[in-house]
């Protein structure tokens, strides 16, 4: 399969059309950006370790009932996926207080929930990717209340299969950001990426940050935490 038409090109990820009309290609790139793409870098090999990240945990997802893009790894950084309409919503779960949880709601990070929080943001960088009540995502007829509810139970689907593989690795899931895309015929699938990009994992034992944050606040050894989680991830 060969990249034709670039469709896309996003902060992290480019996209490009395929022979088929049903697949795409998405090329990984190095480049980081944070706060909405007011800071900008780049992490050495990112775009490799997210690739194949992202590949490795939606294989895993598909085992276990939750249908994903993921169609074929191509190269380092190059995946086939089914080619989906994205839903405009980030959904996040959080399983302890960190980011813009604490901040907003001004508690230390590290406080273990006893469920985990399901929350929205309307995928819209011109408004920030305002936080959205269910509520509001209906109103918007962003979705349907049928995918809503689709959505919110794959997305915990997502959060117990991840939270369990990473503790096997000594690993903390702390939070993630995922999203999904509607097939043609409306079918909903998990899409875009799983990584240290999008997720917090903590390492188990000493907290250690082995995610973006150590991009995020320029907590130094960025390219050495992605390698890092990559090393536990192959176990
Ligand atoms: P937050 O605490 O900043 O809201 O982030 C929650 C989770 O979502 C965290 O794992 C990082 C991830 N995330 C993204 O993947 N993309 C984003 O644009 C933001 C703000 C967070």
């Amino acid at each position: 399969m060969e990249k034709k038409a670039q469709m896309y090109e996003g902060k992290a990820k480019k996209v490009y059309e395929t022979d088929d009309p049903s697949l795409l290609i998405v090329d990984y790139k190095d480049d980081a950006t944070a706060f909405n793409g007011l800071k900008k870098g780049t992490i050495a090999g990112k775009g490799v370790i997210n690739n194949q990240m992202s590949n490795f945990l939606m294989q895993i997802l598909e085992t276990k009932g939750v249908p994903t893009h993921f169609v074929k790894e191509l190269s380092e950084r190059e995946t086939l996926v089914r080619r989906v309409t994205i839903v405009p919503l980030e959904v996040i779960i959080r399983n302890i207080s960190a980011g813009s949880f604490a901040k907003n709601y001004g508690v230390e990070e590290g406080i273990v929930f006893e469920q985990p929080t399901v929350e929205f943001s309307y995928k819209n960088d011109a408004l920030g990717d305002p936080l959205l009540a269910p509520s509001h995502a209906l109103a918007l007829k962003l979705v349907t209340e049928a995918e809503m509810n689709q959505i919110t139970d794959y997305a915990l689907k997502v959060n117990e299969v991840l939270k369990d593989f990473w503790k096997q690795r000594g690993v903390t899931l702390v939070d993630f950001k995922i999203e999904f895309g509607r097939l043609a015929d409306g079918t909903i699938i998990l899409a875009d990426e799983i990584s240290p990009d999008t997720c917090r994992l903590w390492d188990s034992e000493t907290g250690k940050k082995l995610d973006k944050d150590r991009f995020r606040r320029d907590l130094g050894g960025v390219e050495e935490a992605y390698t890092e989680i990559m090393g536990r991830l192959k176990g």
